[in-house]
């Protein structure tokens, strides 16, 4: 290998057209999905847009203007009027997902749902409760059967991300040919804080580190995709994307199936916060956190950011 003088790294970097062609990742919006939560009323959120509320009747609207801007798909989350100890709202047929899964069929967009209790549960857990345990092995009907009414009411997709050991394949059995995406690797991480505030699923004792992963762990997440992969997923998810892009290139490296991250709810606060106190440039760091996610090796993200992507694309 030839080396400097000889080798002149900058040459390429001249201007910007010469950076255009060699630059190895790119951002389309085909590889985003757009979170959207849904609730009895709407709710506008000033500080985080990404994470207002919807009511059902207003999601009609707000998704034809994400078809408007090119967006392809949207991940959808529920906040029930009432929940209680098993979670029951997440199959109800009438429940709020349910209703707006109908709302939203018929347009171009792919229709992903949240497969998980905790908004649905009182105790805010993502499992049924036996004492102030999550029972396992009782929690995965109740999730299969979720899965269930979200592809009745018209998702094309569902994700769960409670956690459980099988519920990949107690879903699987019910829908063996509806496309799982799992969030396989899902850490008990701190940058959850916004989302539980928008979705009304703070636990209400506890915390979530018997059931999600802890963070030191990265041979443990390719152990949780392996898994994920035997009882028949079809996509991969990492989640959070940021502070575990070594666990997105791991289990890009290991696996063929596509792989998602999931650009959470204090990721995107963070930089919200900071760029509203000045501290940096929003749209320029929010690029760069996502071409560095999908530099890791995620194939498609979710993201906060997915609707005002769609201008600054
Ligand atoms: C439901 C769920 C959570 C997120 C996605 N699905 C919350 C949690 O596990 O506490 C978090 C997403 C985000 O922070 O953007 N279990």
């Amino acid at each position: 290998m030839s080396s400097f003088p000889v080798t002149r790294l900058r040459r390429l970097r001249r201007t910007s057209g010469l950076r255009d062609l060699v630059r190895e990742t790119r951002l389309d919006l085909d590889d985003f999905v757009m979170p959207l939560f849904v609730g009895p009323e709407a709710l506008a959120n000033d500080d985080l847009p990404g994470l207002a509320r919807h009511s059902v009747e207003s999601l009609g609207a707000e998704a034809d203007e994400l078809v408007r801007l090119g967006v392809k798909a949207v991940i959808l989350f529920g906040i029930p009027e009432e929940k209680d100890d098993e979670g029951s709202g997440a199959w109800d047929e009438d429940g709020i997902v349910q209703r707006a899964l109908r709302e939203l069929s018929g347009r171009e967009l792919v229709l992903i749902t949240d497969v998980c209790l905790c908004e649905y549960t009182s105790h805010g857990h993502c499992g049924v409760l036996k004492g102030e345990e999550i029972d396992n092995d009782a929690t995965l009907e109740l999730l299969a059967r979720t899965a269930v009414s979200h592809v009745e009411a018209g998702a094309d997709v569902v994700a769960p991300s409670d956690m459980m050991d099988g519920r990949v394949g107690a879903i699987r059995e019910e829908l063996p040919d509806t496309p799982i995406i799992a969030y396989s690797a899902k850490y008990a991480s701190a940058f959850y804080g916004p989302f539980r505030e928008a979705a009304e699923s703070a636990p209400a004792f506890g915390d979530r580190r018997g059931y999600q992963m802890d963070p030191a762990n990265v041979r443990e997440a390719l152990r949780e995709c392996e898994q994920d992969v035997a009882e028949g997923a079809d996509v991969l998810m990492i989640k959070p994307a940021l502070p575990y892009l070594d666990v997105i290139r791991a289990a890009r490296e290991r696996f063929d199936l596509p792989l998602a991250a999931y650009n959470v709810s204090g990721e995107y606060a963070m930089v919200k916060a900071a760029a509203a106190e000045g501290f940096l440039d929003e749209r320029q760091a929010a690029l760069e956190s996502l071409t560095a996610i999908k530099r890791a090796g995620a194939d498609f993200v979710i993201s906060y950011w997915t609707k005002e992507l769609a201008d600054w694309l």
